[in-house]
């Protein structure tokens, strides 16, 4: 008697690809990413970075560089930190990047965001910021990575070995990491209070769950992908949180699927991409808390009067009329776009399955490019 064993099978722990193993396992990745990290009562969190004494409350600006899903990371962060933080923030893609800073270039921290740590346009960026003088942050997901021997600090994102090309896992750990170096550094310059803090430690305590419902919800979302699987094209929208979310939405939807898709601010569908829209085109749109919703909303509705098919994400218990599918998430605030992102992850992996692409190692694509 024998007994089939598929080693591959067993890696992917009985998942078909690694990737739709990576989406499940954002849960527990994003519990490794929080672990005795945060202090919800005291409004506090321990990142284990030490910061010299004065220099977070004499920060001028935080400039992200980034490629890829990591730079949709950055733009989300920058958001928070505005938002948060009260500093300036800027994000800037790391091929295109020329260190700039004030005076004191030391007063300007750059923060690397690379889940692999050796990505060549990253690396070339970080090295030009610290030959001109600023501070370096490097935050990967890869110990012992070329970027964390570059910097003056690392944060780790602590999301475990990510195997499928396109990045999913590792986006939401890094979100999540940043959110609480975001507190930090509020909390640092003495711009966020404790109860603020405390409301968005909560949030963040909350998102592995949150999470959870959202995957658990995955039947919808391979229904929704049988029935627009033959689109011409697919269009994400999103305000504030829920614009990142839309670019990195149709970049994975791009990366697996080879289907044409692209994202937009929602306000600014009107102003150009609204010529493409058909019945042929449905529109993803994020309309969650943080997303500015009842605006995307109407964004959304001008696209649905040219007959797209309409596929919004709500908050829970929030009343939707007239989209064709409505996918809820748990109240997370800030963070449910992040949440929302879940939705795109398991519609881009289920289109592309549907067409038997070769998700894990999608055509011309690297999980690290190290070629500028
Ligand atoms: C490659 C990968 C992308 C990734 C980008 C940045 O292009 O295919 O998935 O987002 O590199 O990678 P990094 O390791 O720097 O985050």
């Amino acid at each position: 008697e024998t007994v089939d064993w598929d080693a591959d099978a067993a890696e992917k722990g009985g998942y078909e690809h690694y990737m739709r193993k990576e989406i499940h396992e954002q849960p527990s990745a994003l519990r490794q990413t929080l672990s005795s990290r945060l202090d919800v009562d005291r409004g506090e969190v321990d990142l284990d970075l030490d910061f010299p004494q004065g220099y977070l409350e004499s920060l001028e600006e935080i400039q992200f560089v980034a490629c890829g899903t990591s730079y949709y990371a950055s733009q989300y962060t920058a958001q928070l930190l505005e938002e948060f933080a009260d500093v300036r923030a800027t994000v800037t893609i790391a091929s295109e990047y020329e260190f700039e800073g004030g005076r004191d270039p030391w007063r300007t921290l750059v923060v690397a965001v690379t889940q692999s740590g050796e990505t060549a346009d990253t690396l070339g960026a970080i090295r030009r910021a610290a030959g001109a003088g600023a501070r370096t942050l490097a935050v990967t997901n890869t110990l012992g990575s070329t970027v964390t021997r570059e910097t003056n600090d690392t944060l780790f994102i602590r999301a475990g070995p990510e195997i499928g090309v396109a990045a999913t896992k590792t986006f939401a750990s890094q979100v999540a990491t940043l959110a609480l170096l975001t507190v930090a550094i509020g909390r640092g310059r003495g711009a966020l209070s404790t109860a603020d803090a405390r409301d968005v430690l909560e949030d963040l305590r909350a998102l592995p769950g949150a999470v959870q419902q959202v995957l658990d919800e995955e039947e919808q979302v391979l229904a929704a992908a049988r029935e627009y699987q033959d689109s011409d094209a697919f269009f994400f929208v999103g305000r504030r949180f829920g614009y990142p979310v839309a670019l990195e939405g149709a970049l994975k939807l791009k990366e697996i699927s080879y289907d044409h898709a692209e994202g937009f601010a929602a306000g600014e569908l009107k102003h150009g991409p609204l010529a493409l829209v058909s019945d042929q085109t449905p529109v993803l749109a994020v309309l969650t808390t943080g997303a500015d919703g009842d605006e995307t909303r109407n964004n959304l509705t001008e696209a649905q009067t040219r007959r797209a098919p309409a596929i919004g994400v709500v908050t829970a218990g929030i009343r939707t009329k007239s989209l064709d599918w409505a996918l809820e998430v748990p109240a997370v605030g800030v963070f449910e776009p992040l949440v929302a992102n879940v939705y795109f992850q398991m519609f881009a992996y289920h289109i592309a399955n549907l067409k038997e692409r070769s998700i894990d190692k999608p055509r011309n694509l690297a999980k690290s490019v190290t070629v500028e």
